[in-house]
């Protein structure tokens, strides 16, 4: 397949006919959240996944290919590699698919159902239930203090470079990551979700992109801004901005930097931003390692898990 583009190898992952679910046991309901590549909505399945009677609520990805073409080739590039990936607790996995009414162009994408929602919306929601720095007397807060206060946000960070680390394994970029992309599912579960963006890759090393598409600019490398190259380090380097929107809860990077002229010309002068001030130390050193110039020197996911575990033993 050494010839073949990127695009024309997604395009010959095969589909596994066992993932067809039968459209008319999927009792659709709300919108739960509409992009530019389509919406989703709230289900109940019926008999999803072996459990004949029992009724399953599930997440729906579609699009219609009559209102954009493009949309739909992304789902499938989804499903397919979704397929692929396999099974993993921090990645939104793949319940089944309905391709048969693609004849009407219709195709549905069958998810598990995050009752949280988005990590970004939910950081904001509940800004005032994780730390202020300050207690209610307005005293400032010891950085154990503060510790204590963030688990949540470090127990996601951990649970996202776990998924991260999954997807690295079996060689899928993400190549969209950040805190929008993030579900969070029952239990205290950070699960990393829409592979619209994903790509196997098939070569060792870089992959390096072809033609002009929407880019996160804000969670993209500067190497994927300037030669357009995406990697598993390129992922790193969003998981770092990632961190930053956990740690301000929420808020847009780069505040006060607008335009990707702007922000390039800053990057390539070694700018970057600060450490949040609700973040502990420790992970202000690894936002910086995920921005290093040279992707060699940033950390692993495997090498992050690490780091942020033997963190969270030492709280504990
Ligand atoms: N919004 C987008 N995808 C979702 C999902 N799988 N579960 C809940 N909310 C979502």
């Amino acid at each position: 397949n050494e010839d073949l583009s990127l695009d024309d190898q997604i395009e010959i992952l095969p589909y596994d006919r066992r993932w067809e679910f039968p459209r008319n046991r999927l009792k659709l309901g709300v919108q739960l959240g509409a992009g530019c590549f389509g919406r989703v909505v709230k289900a109940e399945a019926v008999g999803v996944k072996d459990s004949e009677e029992n009724v399953k609520t599930v997440a729906i990805k579609m699009v219609r290919s009559q209102t954009n073409a493009a949309a739909l080739e992304a789902l499938v590039s989804e499903l397919k590699i979704m397929i692929y990936l396999g099974a993993h607790l921090n990645v939104v996995n793949l319940l089944g698919a309905c391709t048969k009414t693609l004849i009407r162009g219709e195709l549905f994408v069958i998810v598990e159902y995050c009752r949280f929602g988005n990590l970004q919306t939910y950081l904001i929601n509940h800004r005032n239930n994780f730390v202020n720095q300050v207690d209610e007397l307005g005293n400032l807060l010891s950085d154990a203090e503060m510790e204590e206060k963030n688990t949540d946000l470090i127990s996601w960070s951990f649970q996202i470079a776990r998924g991260m680390d999954y997807l690295a394994s079996r060689k899928v970029l993400h190549g969209d990551l950040a805190a929008r992309n993030v579900l969070l599912a029952d239990d205290g579960v950070a699960k990393v979700a829409d592979f619209g963006m994903a790509r196997k890759m098939y070569y060792e090393g870089n992959y390096q992109q072809s033609g002009q598409k929407l880019m996160p600019i804000k969670w993209m490398a500067i190497e994927s801004l300037t030669d357009r190259i995406f990697s598993t380090q390129s992922d790193v380097w969003s998981y770092g901005v990632l961190l930053w929107e956990i740690f301000t809860l929420g808020k847009v990077p780069y505040p006060g930097l607008e335009g990707n002229h702007q922000l390039v010309r800053q990057l390539e002068k070694g700018y970057r931003m600060d450490k949040p001030d609700f973040a502990p130390n420790y992970m202000g050193e690894i936002m910086s390692s995920c921005w290093k110039a040279d992707p060699k020197e940033r950390p692993s996911f495997s090498e992050m898990e690490e780091m942020i575990s033997s963190q969270m033993e030492s709280t504990v």
